[in-house]
């Protein structure tokens, strides 16, 4: 595939629920000429969330939804993304449960990011749960959304290794550290580049 550029690139919109870490590691990337994507909107469900202030650094349209009426909202979140030509969507610490028919009209759209090597722990507190087993390898995984919570096709997954005196603060961090990688990389895989 020939490298995109500028208003080439495939428009997408990121959508968090608080640090926006993956956010900022996501917006370096489309920095990068490689980069098939071009990031053109930031979308919270919470108006406190720190990832926001990204939208102003990096001069991105953001809209703050409180998701209280989820049919009522998505409708308006379809327009507004249809409105913005957007693409893709990159969920990023996104923390709620889009509907059915949501996923469905992008179906194949959608990529997840999640803090644990999927199939295994799905869901919230993946660390705790992942320490309490004694696991010896966590990781991370970048996924397709389908409508079952963090199910859907799997694009890319990064392992770390659990050491003795692992916690959830440490390990969060490492897998966090990693995230950060496996999501340009796994975007850059969907598009076979
Ligand atoms: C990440 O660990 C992500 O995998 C999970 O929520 C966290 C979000 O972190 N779904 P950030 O907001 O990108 O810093």
């Amino acid at each position: 595939m020939a490298i995109l550029t500028g208003s080439n690139k495939i428009r997408t919109a990121v959508f968090i629920s608080g640090n926006g870490s993956n956010l900022k590691s996501l917006i370096k990337f489309t920095k990068k000429k490689k980069s098939p994507i071009s990031i053109e909107l930031i979308i919270s469900n919470n108006l406190k969330a720190k990832g926001l202030k990204y939208g102003k650094i990096f001069k991105i349209k953001k809209k703050v939804f409180n998701f209280e009426n989820i049919k009522f909202t998505e409708n308006k979140l379809i327009s507004i993304l249809e409105k913005n030509e957007i693409k893709i969507i990159c969920l990023a610490g996104f923390m709620r449960i889009l509907s059915k028919s949501f996923i469905k009209k992008f179906k194949g759209k959608i990529l997840n990011i999640h803090p644990s090597l999927l199939p295994k722990y799905k869901g919230l507190n993946t660390h705790k749960r992942v320490l309490n087993n004694n696991e010896k390898y966590s990781g991370c995984t970048v996924h397709f959304v389908n409508s079952k919570l963090d199910s859907g096709k799997i694009i890319l997954q990064k392992k770390v290794k659990i050491l003795k005196n692992e916690t959830e603060e440490t390990l969060a961090k490492k897998v966090l550290i990693e995230e950060h990688r496996l999501y340009p990389k796994a975007i850059l895989k969907i598009f076979n580049l």
